[in-house]
């Protein structure tokens, strides 16, 4: 993906994925859990933001986490360590050329990734291929589609829309989250049931508000700030009325919602 990878690569974005990750990992991973002595393949772990929820809460499964960018990895390797994980390795790949042979993983977990690949349904069809027969996929995704938000916001609107279209430019789909049935079914897997996972974040919930709608969703759309306007995607005076208005939405009165989709794919055939 290189220089079109829309985001992922910096200290704030990496800091964005923790505070993600660590705001959702009930929501989001609470019933993934691998069998003792399992082989789980974890593709674009990134800084490994969701790796140590996993390795924790499958302590006795094995994990091959890999990304394709080989900073990541060792940031990942990093925390992996300080968490004091011993059951994952880590190493840099990438999803369209993974260095493994066919139907060498028990389970292969996938998040927030294809959202930033130009062809997800080739990398599905490839991460088939490395399932053992009766294996499971997982993949979780976003979409930005599914943002509303109280008070609403014309502006904020505009500038989500700028984040999407500046996605798409660069190849990837920052509306997948509504696609994954379709993708994983198209992809060969077997049995396929898709979960909306959604947020739903008011004043009560300050660790939401915070740690969600402030750190993860609206830092998101203001990190594209630069690259959107110098696309001509959107006025700076638009995007920081909109972003503003995000903002807007973290206080007494706000609501922001937004909805994560989970899919669990089975492998049946050989
Ligand atoms: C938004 S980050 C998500 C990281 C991690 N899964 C998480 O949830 O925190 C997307 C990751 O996908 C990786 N990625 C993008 N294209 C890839 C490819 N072709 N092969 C492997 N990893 C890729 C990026 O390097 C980045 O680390």
């Amino acid at each position: 993906m290189g220089e079109t990878y829309v985001h992922g690569y910096h200290r704030r974005e990496n800091e964005r994925l923790e505070d993600q990750a660590g705001t959702l990992v009930e929501l989001l991973h609470s019933d993934t859990v691998y069998p003792d002595g399992s082989l789980v393949l974890e593709v674009g772990c990134g800084v490994g933001a969701q790796t140590v929820t996993l390795a924790r809460r499958s302590p006795n499964a094995r994990f091959v986490s890999v990304d394709v960018s080989a900073d990541s990895v060792a940031e990942a390797r990093r925390s992996a360590t300080e968490a004091g994980l011993t059951n994952v390795g880590f190493q840099a790949a990438d999803v369209f050329a993974l260095p493994f042979t066919t139907a060498s993983f028990d389970h292969v977990f996938v998040c927030f990734v294809l959202e930033h690949v130009s062809g997800p349904a080739e990398a599905l069809a490839s991460l088939d291929r490395l399932l053992k027969p009766g294996g499971t996929i997982t993949v979780i995704e976003g979409d930005h589609g599914s943002a509303y938000f109280h008070p609403d916001s014309a502006a904020a609107h505009a500038a989500i829309r700028s984040q999407i279209a500046l996605q798409l430019e660069a190849g990837g789909n920052a509306l997948i989250g509504r696609q994954l049935y379709p993708l994983m079914i198209d992809a060969g897997f077997d049995v396929v049931r898709v979960n909306p996972r959604m947020v739903y974040v008011d004043s009560s919930r300050p660790d939401l508000v915070d740690g969600f709608t402030r750190k993860t969703f609206t830092a998101m759309i203001e990190g594209v700030r630069d690259s959107a306007i110098a696309a001509g995607l959107i006025e700076p005076e638009r995007f920081d009325a909109g972003v503003h208005d995000l903002f807007r939405t973290t206080e007494s009165d706000g609501v922001f919602c937004y909805t994560f989709f989970k899919g669990v794919g089975e492998k049946m055939h050989t």
